[in-house]
């Protein structure tokens, strides 16, 4: 929730302000890196308003540094103005959850609530108050590293996973002493950068800027985030960290957002490479205009703002509508009134932490294909787990791990261990030395444990150097010579399950072909190893569903269930274009000549352990009005043998629009569990504002006409009915 303004902290708030010199106001404004000597020392002179890596992970007290550092704000500079100390907590402090596309995975907000949570109460105990997460750039190229870290493709899922973490980061009460102020990052549309490569340009139509881009940072900010980072991209000629229109125009004026925004690292000074400001002097100017009101590292606003201020080429109202916005969430943080913090021991790897991380990996874990392998019951007395991911800590904890340990991590060659011993053997054999290698020799050695065992769990993917900032890639395959080792081992015989370990959206076709069952892990975090153990074993079904498509090739990219449908849209029956053998369309309609023009694996799909009914969909009325809400519902049947969780998913197109809409668009999903044999009947309620998109006028509307809507299983399939809406 947004906080509430009190009327108490304003006026201490603009008590403050008077008192201070435009020095002591600019050191606000600056945030510096590390906790050095040189930073302590502009701390005490009040030039250093926030410090970002305070303290190195070995840091062997950091409860003392935090506090020193603190004291020479509080104590040191003449006005005591605290510090506020930020960090990169992306998916955990030192218990590491899976990487945020992973979590979003999950479909389970209020898990992914608790987990931000734990990270939130983990870094507060070393006295950092602010977060640099959660990231809801919406991603729909998956050769973009930076696709592991924020909610997937599609804006209603990043939207609830987005408040989720803020509501976790933040707790009930941002002054408590475990909350984190949090940063939804990186505004706005860096996720589009072109070809998939980090930094690049972003070309976005304002339309759908707001319709796709924007609405996960508005959830955010409806969530109560106290702060936003302005991103790197060039955004439609104007860079982000430079961009009225968004920063000062829709984020502060029509959402009447009223923390505080600071740039990303160096994006400030970066807007003279981009070709938009011609030295840091306009840099400065033109980001504090445009609504920046801290600068990340780069000096563009200490060195050149008192000039700037004193020739009256920036207003003086700029420079204090930024220290009110950085004040007003210090004082929200409570750090005036409690600006130390005492030692917290045993909270670090709290076993509860541990539980959590375990619970989450195993709900982000997306079961892709299953012959009847899993789960490994009974039968398997032997089992070789193979493979260069199977052992590999570091892996997968995946990228932004700043305080995460691969001493702390439990991988799955160590859970099998631990959860087979005295039933059955484990072999391990990892093939290759790590997932980039293309050195064979292991090759042998890892046959042979396939041969000698029942069953075979290999473990494959990218390690976790292989996504993240400027990590990206234009293969979207396995990496090194795995393919080969795929190969060798699916040659030995056995039931080969894969579970695939990666920081984005991979093209996987080979390794469905050649294998009994996939399991898509993507980077899950300390406890990941475990949470494989309870699915692999069956104490848990599978219940994570793909946040992203899965495509068949890298030439299909950009690929994404809300697509528009063109004049000439490809037919089913058009499908089954082999991959890499160019055939001649006997229709001119929009495909390819030689791969198939859907997905892989579309948005929404994942598999249970069980089977599930969709039956009997019925809607409250054929006809809604503008101020009406529509009941659709559906009865579902857990058809199996076993106790499974169904993601039920409502999905709706506008059938036609003065501007074309996607051919369907997620409006709501439900985490359904139920035992074998049971049936419950799903309801969703859909108000006519969730059918509202921005118009040519960038006004948001809701145009009277027919709707199709479909309730079920992922965005290609579900039993469907049409409504419409009436002036
Ligand atoms: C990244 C941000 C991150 C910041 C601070 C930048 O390079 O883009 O996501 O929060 O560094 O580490």
């Amino acid at each position: 929730m947004r906080p509430r303004r009190s009327r108490k902290l304003e006026a201490r708030l603009e008590a403050l302000l008077a008192q201070m010199t435009l020095a002591e106001k600019l050191g606000q404004l600056n945030q510096a890196h590390g906790g050095t000597p040189e930073n302590k020392a502009l701390v005490g002179q009040g030039r250093v308003g926030s410090l970002i890596n305070l303290c190195p992970t070995d840091c062997p007290d950091p409860v003392a540094v935090y506090n020193s550092f603190q004291e020479a704000a509080v104590k040191g500079s003449r006005l005591g103005i605290p510090l506020i100390i930020g960090r990169d907590v992306i998916h955990g402090f030192r218990t590491m959850f899976p990487i945020p596309l992973g979590q979003a995975a999950s479909f389970d907000p209020d898990l992914v609530c608790q987990a931000a949570r734990v990270a939130a109460t983990e870094a507060a105990s070393w006295g950092i108050n602010w977060t640099f997460a959660p990231m809801v750039d919406i991603a729909r190229d998956p050769r973009w590293g930076r696709s592991a870290e924020g909610g997937g493709e599609d804006p209603v899922l990043a939207s609830r996973m987005g408040a989720a973490m803020v509501r976790g980061f933040q707790g009930d009460d941002l002054g408590a002493p475990d909350s984190l102020a949090a940063c939804a990052k990186h505004y706005v549309g860096y996720g589009a950068a072109e070809g998939g490569r980090d930094y690049n340009t972003t070309l976005i139509p304002e339309g759908y800027l707001r319709d796709v881009y924007l609405p996960p940072f508005r959830a955010c900010v409806e969530a109560g985030a106290a702060t936003l980072m302005s991103a790197f991209n060039d955004l439609n000629g104007v860079p982000a960290s430079g961009n009225e229109l968004t920063l000062r125009r829709i984020l502060k004026k029509e959402w009447g957002f009223d923390g505080f925004v600071v740039s990303d690292w160096a994006s400030i000074d970066e807007m003279i490479s981009h070709g938009y400001c011609a030295n840091r002097r306009e840099a400065a100017r033109a980001a504090l205009r445009a609504g920046v009101d801290m600068e990340m590292v780069s000096p563009c606003y200490a060195e050149h703002l008192p000039d700037l201020v004193a020739r009256g080429e920036v207003p003086l109202d700029w420079v204090d509508d930024a220290v009110r916005r950085i004040l007003r969430i210090k004082f929200r943080l409570g750090l005036f009134d409690r600006p130390f913090i005492e030692p917290r021991p045993g909270v670090l790897l709290n076993p509860a932490h541990l539980a959590t991380a375990r619970r989450l990996a195993a709900a982000c874990c997306v079961l892709l294909k299953n012959d009847g392998v899993l789960p490994l019951d009974c039968g398997v007395r032997k089992l070789a787990a193979i493979g260069p991911l199977a052992d590999a800590p570091a892996e997968q904890m995946g990228c932004w791990t700043v305080d995460g340990l691969a001493r702390d991590v439990v991988t799955p060659l160590a859970a099998l261990r631990e959860a087979l011993a005295g039933r059955a053997e484990v072999t391990y054999a990892p093939g290759l030395p790590g997932a980039r290698s293309t050195d064979t020799a292991g090759f042998a050695e890892a046959v042979a444990a396939a041969r000698g065992a029942d069953a075979v769990a290999l473990f494959l993917g990218e390690d976790a150097g292989m996504s993240g900032e400027a990590h990206c890639r234009a293969f979207l395959d396995l990496p090194g010579a795995q393919a080969g080792l795929l190969e060798a081992v699916a040659a030995a015989g056995r039931p080969v399950v894969v579970v695939v370990m990666a920081g984005r959206a991979l093209a996987l076709p080979d390794v469905l072909a050649k294998s009994s069952a996939v399991l898509y892990a993507w980077h899950p975090g300390t406890m990941g190893g475990p949470a494989l153990a309870d699915l692999l074993l069956g104490a848990e079904s599978p219940s994570g569903r793909l946040p992203v498509c899965l495509p068949r090739h890298v030439g299909q990219i950009p690929l994404y269930y809300a697509k528009r449908n063109t004049g000439r849209p490809a037919r089913d029956e058009e499908r089954g274009a082999p991959a890499g053998t160019p055939l001649d369309p006997k229709d001119f309609t929009s495909r390819y000549m030689d791969v198939e023009h859907t997905p892989l694996f579309p948005f929404g799909f994942g598999l249970t352990y069980s089977s599930f009914e969709y039956k009997e969909l019925q809607l409250s009325s054929p006809a809604i009005g503008r101020d009406d809400a529509l009941t659709a519902s559906i009865r579902l049947t857990n058809t199996g043998r076993r106790e499974a969780v169904e993601v039920v998913q409502l999905y709706v197109r506008d059938v036609a629009a003065s501007l074309t809409r996607p051919v369907r668009e997620l409006k709501d999903f439900q985490r359904v569990r139920l035992g074998p044999g049971e049936s419950r009947r799903v309801e969703f309620v859909l108000r006519s504002s969730q059918l509202a998109f921005h118009g040519p006028d960038m006004k948001l509307r809701v145009e009277a006409g027919e709707f199709r809507l479909w309730i079920g299983p992922d965005a290609a399939r579900g039993d469907s009915a049409t409504f419409a809406l009436t002036d």
